[in-house]
C-alpha cells in the first residue's frame, strides 16, 4: 500500500491590513479583498416576484461600482442545526420547546467578498492609487447594500479570521473551531469522521449549458397558483447535508477587450465545422447580438455548491443536486476533477485563482439570476415573544401584538381569525392564549363550543357556564359622568336597549335611535344634576324612560310605538322574567380573576337570552378593561353571531376603540364571513379595526376568494401566501400541524401551529378527547399531572390521539 503524502495546508490569507475602520486581507497572490455580512433581501415563500427582481436590481447597480479585474464573491452558506430548547417559566411552555429538542433546520449566513485582483504578470508591487480606488468601491458598495435593505455588516479582522478558518474546516456549527486532516481526490475531500466534501461547479465550461431564459425567480405551482420561488430554490430541498457553501462569483472584465476576443473566438470555430462547434458559435452570436443592444456589464463568473455530508450519503445528495439542477435547465459540470482547486479558489478573497476553464463568460444580467437571493424568517425582535413553527418546522418568535405596534406596521391589537369549521381556528387561539396568558394578559373569552375548558383547567382560570340558578350578571347603566364624555358610550346603551326591544335581528329607525339617545342622556342627567333618581340600573332606566318618552311624543307630535316597547322590555323590569340580568353589579371576584371563560353554549337557540347573554358579557369585560391596567383580551368566538345587527355596530365601534385605549385587544373568531360582509357597518367596525388577521386554511373558499380577498385588503402577493397554507412539502420529521396567515398590518407571514403532545390535548376540541383528559384528571386531581400521564400513556400507545382517547374511554 502507497503511503499518502501528506501536505501541509496553508491558509489562503498571507495578510490583514486597518485603515480607518476597514480591514483588507491579502491572499497569497497579493489579491486584496473586503468582507460584509449580508442578509438576503427576499424572504423564503414571501410571494413577490417583485422581490427578486428588487434583489436582481440592486445586485447590478453594486456590480456597476466594481472596476474591471474586481470580483464580487457571495457566499450563502447553508448551516445545519439542531434545535436547543431552551428552559421555560411554565409546565407546557417546557413541553412546547422540549417537543422541537433536537430537531433539524438550517440557518443561512451570507458573505460578499469584493476581491480586487492585482496583475499577475507584472511583480507585485504596492501600488497607493489601487487602495484609494478601492476603499472608494467599498464605500460605494456599502452604501448600496444599506440603501437596498441588505444590513451589510462590515467585517473587521477577527470577523474575517475566523469565517476564513470555518471554510476551511468545513465548519460553521461548531462554536470551536478545529482544522482536521483531510485528504483531496478527483472527486470528493475527506475528512475525520467519515465526512466528505464535494464541489459541484454548475456550468460545465466545456459545454456552457445554461437554460435559454433566465429570471430572478423561478415560478413554481402552489395549489393551482404561480408561485415566485428563488432559482436555486433546491438548495433548501437537498437531504442529509450537514453544510452547504453556494459560492457565486462574478468578475467584471473588460467589455472591449473581451468583445474582440469574442470575435477572434468564434472565428476559430467557424474555422472547424462540426456539430459541437456550430453551437458554440451559436452561443457567442446570441452574447454578441446581446451586447450591440446594450450596455451591459460582460463578467466571467462560476457558480458552485460546496455540500459536506457523510461519505455514505454523498451520492445520494449529488445525484439530487444534479437532478434539481437539471429541473431549472442547468447541468453540472461532469468534469470538475480538480475538487481540491476548486474549493481553494473558493475561499473568500481566492477567486482570483479559479482558472479560466471554471469561469464563464456571460452578462452581468445573467449572472446575478442564478444568485440565491432568500434569507429564512428571523425571530421578531421582541420581548413578547410569541413562538410559532416557522415553514422548516422549528419555533420563531412572531410578536402579534407589540413589534407591529412599535415599528409601525400596525396601530391596534385587535385580531380577526377566519377559517372553515375543523380548520383549526380555536385550537390556534388556545396556542396563542397559553402564551399570552404568560405575559400578564388578562384574558376573557366567550365561547359556544367548549373550545376552552382544557386551557381554563391549566390556569386555573374562571369557567362560567350560563344558567337560571346562576346567571351572568350585569348594572350596564352604572356609569360615570367621565364615561358620558365618550360619544360612543351613550351609543352603546342605545344598542343595547335597541336589542332589548327589536332583537338581534331587528332595527332602530332612525326617530327611536334619536329619541332612544335623548332619553339616555336626560336620564343621565337627572341623576347626575338634578338627582332626581336614585340610583343607576335598568329599572330605573325603565321608569325613567316611559314618561320622558310620552313626554317627548307630545311635545313633538311624533310617532313611537310606546306601548310595544315597554311590554316588551318590561322582561327585564322588576318582577319580569329576566329582571335580574341588568339590575345586579357584576360580581367583583370577576376582577381577580386572569382568565375567564363565558361559556353559552347552552342558550345559543334562544333568541333573547343569546343576543343579551353576549351583550352583557362584552359589558363586562369593558368594566374589566377599564379597571385593570396590565395587557387584556377579549375573545368573541361564535357568539358574536348573536349581535351581528346593524343595531350592534355603535356598540362595537365603542368595544374596539376601548380596547386600543386600554392596552387591549378584541380577538373575533369566525368561520363565516357572510354576516359581517352583509352589513356594511359592521365590515367597517369589525374589520376596519382589526390590525390583524389570522387565516386558517382558506381552500374551502378558494372559488370566491375574490370577494374575500377585497373585503380584507389582500393583495395578489398576500394571496398567493394564503394559499401555500398546509400546501407546502414540508411534513416529513415534523408533528402533526396546521398553519396559520398572520397578517400583521398591509402584510402577513405563514406559520406553523405545532404544538407538543401535552398541549393538544390540552387543546383539543374533540369531544371524546377531551372526556379522556376528563377522566385522567379524576384519577390525578392536578390537570398538570393528568397530562402527563396521559401523554405518558398515549405515547407508549402508539395509537392516534383520537383512537388513544377512544379506547381510554372505553375501559372505564
Ligand atoms: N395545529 C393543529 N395541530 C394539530 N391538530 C390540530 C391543529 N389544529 C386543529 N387540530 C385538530 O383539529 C381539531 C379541530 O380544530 P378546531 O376546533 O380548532 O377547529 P375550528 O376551526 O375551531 O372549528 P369550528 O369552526 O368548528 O369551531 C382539533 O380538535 C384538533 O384535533
Ligand atoms: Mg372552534
Amino acid at each position: 500500500m502507497t503511503k499518502l503524502k501528506k501536505q501541509a495546508f496553508e491558509l489562503p490569507i498571507i495578510g490583514m491590513d486597518q485603515f480607518e475602520g476597514y480591514s483588507i486581507f491579502y491572499q497569497d497572490e497579493g489579491d486584496f479583498s473586503a468582507m460584509f455580512e449580508i442578509t438576503n433581501t427576499v424572504e423564503q415563500y414571501c410571494a413577490s416576484a417583485e422581490s427578486y427582481e428588487l434583489f436582481h436590481s440592486a445586485m447590478l447597480k453594486i456590480i456597476g461600482n466594481l472596476k474591471e479585474g474586481d470580483i464580487l464573491q457571495k457566499q450563502d452558506i447553508l448551516i445545519r442545526k439542531q434545535y436547543k430548547a431552551e428552559p421555560q417559566s411554565d409546565f407546557l411552555s417546557e413541553c412546547y420547546h422540549n417537543h422541537f429538542e433536537g430537531r433539524w433546520y438550517t440557518e443561512i449566513k451570507t458573505i460578499l467578498t469584493i476581491t480586487h485582483q492585482v496583475n499577475r504578470s507584472a511583480l507585485y508591487s504596492f501600488d497607493p492609487k489601487n487602495f484609494e480606488d478601492f476603499k472608494a468601491t467599498i464605500q460605494k458598495v456599502y452604501s448600496e447594500l444599506k440603501a437596498s435593505g441588505f444590513k451589510p455588516d462590515l467585517y473587521l479582522s477577527d470577523s474575517i479570521r475566523q469565517t476564513v478558518l470555518r471554510e476551511v474546516s468545513f465548519s460553521f456549527d461548531r462554536a470551536v473551531l478545529s482544522i482536521e486532516n483531510f485528504h483531496a481526490t478527483e472527486k470528493w475531500i475527506g475528512l475525520a469522521k467519515d465526512r466528505r466534501v464535494a464541489v459541484r461547479s454548475l456550468i460545465d465550461t466545456d459545454n456552457v449549458d445554461l437554460p435559454a431564459q433566465l429570471s430572478a425567480c423561478r415560478i413554481q405551482n402552489i395549489n393551482e397558483r404561480d408561485f415566485p420561488v428563488d432559482l436555486m430554490s433546491l438548495l433548501y430541498s437537498v437531504p442529509d447535508y450537514e453544510l452547504i457553501i453556494y459560492n457565486q462569483i462574478i468578475e467584471v472584465v473588460n467589455r472591449s477587450k473581451t468583445k474582440a476576443k469574442l470575435e477572434a473566438k468564434k472565428r476559430k470555430h467557424i474555422g472547424i465545422p462540426d456539430p459541437a462547434n456550430d453551437y458554440a458559435v451559436q452561443d457567442i452570436e446570441a452574447l454578441q447580438k446581446e451586447l450591440e443592444n446594450s450596455n451591459l456589464t460582460l463578467v466571467n463568473s462560476h457558480f458552485s455548491i460546496l455540500v459536506k455530508t457523510h461519505k455514505a450519503k454523498l451520492e445520494g445528495v449529488l445525484n439530487h443536486i444534479d437532478s434539481k439542477l437539471k429541473d431549472i435547465g442547468v447541468k453540472a459540470s461532469e468534469t470538475a476533477y480538480n475538487q481540491f482547486e476548486l474549493f481553494k479558489a473558493n475561499i473568500s478573497g481566492n477567486a482570483g485563482s479559479l482558472k479560466h476553464y471554471d469561469r464563464f463568460l456571460t452578462t452581468a444580467n445573467a449572472a446575478v439570476c442564478l444568485m440565491a437571493k432568500e434569507r429564512l424568517p428571523q425571530d421578531d425582535p421582541t420581548d413578547f415573544k410569541i413562538y410559532f413553527a416557522d415553514r422548516q418546522g422549528v419555533p420563531v418568535v412572531c410578536d402579534t401584538n407589540e413589534y407591529p405596534r412599535s415599528s409601525g406596521r400596525t396601530t391596534n391589537r385587535n385580531k380577526f381569525v377566519l377559517g372553515p369549521s375543523g380548520s383549526g381556528k380555536s385550537f390556534f387561539m388556545n396556542a396563542l392564549l397559553r402564551q399570552f396568558y404568560k405575559y400578564g394578559m388578562d384574558i376573557m373569552l366567550i365561547d359556544v363550543g367548549h373550545s376552552y375548558s382544557g386551557l381554563c383547567d391549566y390556569y386555573k382560570g374562571r369557567y362560567i357556564t350560563y344558567s337560571e340558578d346562576n346567571p351572568i350578571t350585569v348594572n350596564p347603566f352604572l356609569i360615570t359622568p367621565e364615561d358620558l364624555k365618550e360619544e360612543e358610550k351613550l351609543q352603546s346603551l342605545v344598542s343595547l336597549v335597541g336589542i332589548l326591544w327589536k332583537g338581534a335581528d331587528g332595527t332602530l329607525k332612525k326617530l327611536e335611535d334619536s329619541i332612544l339617545t335623548e332619553t339616555l342622556r336626560d336620564y343621565f342627567t337627572a341623576y347626575f344634576e338634578e338627582k332626581t333618581i336614585d340610583q343607576l340600573c335598568f329599572n330605573t332606566f325603565y321608569e325613567f324612560s316611559r314618561d320622558r318618552i310620552k313626554q317627548i311624543k307630545e311635545e313633538n307630535q311624533v310617532d313611537f310605538d310606546l306601548h310595544e316597547y315597554l311590554y316588551i322590555l318590561k322582561t327585564f323590569y322588576k318582577g319580569g322574567q329576566y329582571d335580574f340580568l341588568l339590575n345586579n353589579t357584576m360580581d367583583s371576584s370577576l376582577f381577580d380573576e386572569q382568565f375567564i371563560v363565558f361559556e353559552i353554549d347552552n342558550v345559543k337557540d334562544h333568541p333573547v337570552l343569546f343576543p343579551i347573554l353576549t351583550l352583557i358579557i362584552m359589558d363586562i369585560s369593558l368594566q374589566k378593561m377599564r379597571k385593570k391596567k396590565g395587557p387584556k383580551a377579549l375573545i368573541i368566538e361564535e357568539a358574536w353571531k348573536a349581535i351581528a345587527s346593524p343595531m350592534m355596530v355603535g356598540y362595537i365601534q365603542y368595544l374596539y376603540k376601548t380596547c386600543r385605549k386600554m392596552y387591549g385587544e378584541a380577538v373575533l373568531v369566525t368561520q363565516e364571513l357572510e354576516d359581517i360582509i352583509s352589513s356594511p357597518t359592521l365590515k367597517k367596525s369589525v374589520i376596519g379595526n382589526s390590525d390583524i388577521f389570522c387565516l386558517l386554511d382558506q381552500s374551502k373558499f378558494k372559488d370566491s376568494y375574490e370577494e374575500i380577498a377585497n373585503v380584507l385588503g389582500l393583495n395578489e402577493t398576500e394571496q398567493n401566501k394564503i394559499f401555500t397554507i398546509n400546501n407546502l412539502d414540508n411534513t416529513k420529521d415534523r408533528g402533526p400541524f396546521k398553519e396559520v396567515y398572520i397578517k400583521r398590518g398591509s402584510s402577513g407571514e405563514v406559520y406553523g401551529v405545532e404544538v407538543s403532545a401535552e398541549e393538544y390535548f390540552t387543546f383539543s376540541t374533540e369531544r371524546v378527547e377531551k372526556e379522556a383528559i376528563k377522566l385522567y384528571m379524576k384519577m390525578h386531581g392536578s390537570f398538570e399531572d393528568a397530562v402527563k400521564s396521559l401523554v405518558r400513556d398515549f405515547k407508549a400507545s402508539g395509537l392516534s390521539p383520537m383512537d388513544f382517547a377512544k379506547q381510554v374511554i372505553s375501559k372505564q
